[in-house]
């Protein structure tokens, strides 16, 4: 079957709403993979480097066999070996986000597959990061579930994601992210994705639902911490018990 035109005209919609079917999510990023890096680094004026090191300080321990779930273009995978981790494996569903992880990382692997049926036996791993993912996959529940398979007994996540800040903050988040953000995209191969981008930020559940959530997937201790005023959270716990 033909691959319908960019923007999706079957579900134009949902891109203004944030919900994308997987395939429209994977063709979007496969899409805007020449630009994502920069617009990262623009977006949060260079702070998304350090909250990454800080997802991976704060799950990965030395000599970990870690999977970066949605890795993208690779950047919290390679912090993670930096950090030390014994083996890292990033996993996504764009071939051409995974081509710039595997240009910036060749000595890492990387591979394409859907984060909710990932190619691992149970208990493979010691540590799973994700940043800036989960909030695209088609069913959250089942992805929390499939990482919680894949981790042994003890071992820890960690998910980094943006957040609606409720603080002093809002205001000035909402005209940058409804408003800016928007209008960059509008210059950008794949411009819609920036649309998409807050959308899918108001849909996506708040830092404490998130929290209850890992819960009732069968993670323990779970606790999150905002940074920069709210705009971005950290969550981690500890796969309990299968
Ligand atoms: C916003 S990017 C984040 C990339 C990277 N983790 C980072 O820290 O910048 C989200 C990534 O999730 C991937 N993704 C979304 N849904 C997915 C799914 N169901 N399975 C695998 N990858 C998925 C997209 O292809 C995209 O590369």
């Amino acid at each position: 079957m033909a691959t319908p035109a960019w923007p999706f005209p079957e579900c134009d919609v949902t891109v203004e709403s944030g919900r994308l079917p997987a395939d429209g999510v994977r063709r979007m990023f496969d899409r805007i993979a020449p630009v994502y890096d920069a617009m990262n680094r623009v977006m949060t004026a260079g702070l998304d480097q350090r909250w990454r090191r800080a997802t991976v300080r704060q799950t990965v321990q030395p000599g970990d066999r870690v999977l970066d779930a949605c890795c993208g273009t690779g950047d919290l995978g390679i912090a993670a070996r930096a950090a030390g981790a014994g083996h890292v494996v990033g996993v996504d569903f764009s071939e051409r986000m995974l081509e710039r992880a595997r240009r910036k990382a060749p000595e890492l692997e990387w591979l394409q597959s859907d984060v909710l049926t990932l190619p691992f036996e149970d208990a493979s791993f010691d540590s799973a990061v994700v940043g800036f993912g989960v909030r695209n996959v088609e069913d959250l529940e089942a992805a929390i579930r499939e990482l919680r398979r894949v981790l042994r007994a003890g071992g820890r996540l960690g998910i980094l994601e943006i957040t609606t800040p409720r603080g002093f903050l809002a205001p000035f988040y909402k005209l940058w992210f409804d408003r800016v953000v928007p209008l960059l995209g509008r210059l950008l191969p794949g411009g819609a994705a920036y649309t998409y981008l807050p959308a899918s930020v108001r849909r996506f559940p708040g830092p404490e639902d998130l929290a209850d959530l890992l819960g009732r997937c069968g993670f323990e201790g779970v606790e999150f911490r905002l940074f920069a005023g709210g705009i971005v959270a950290l969550h981690g716990g500890e796969a309990g018990a299968a």
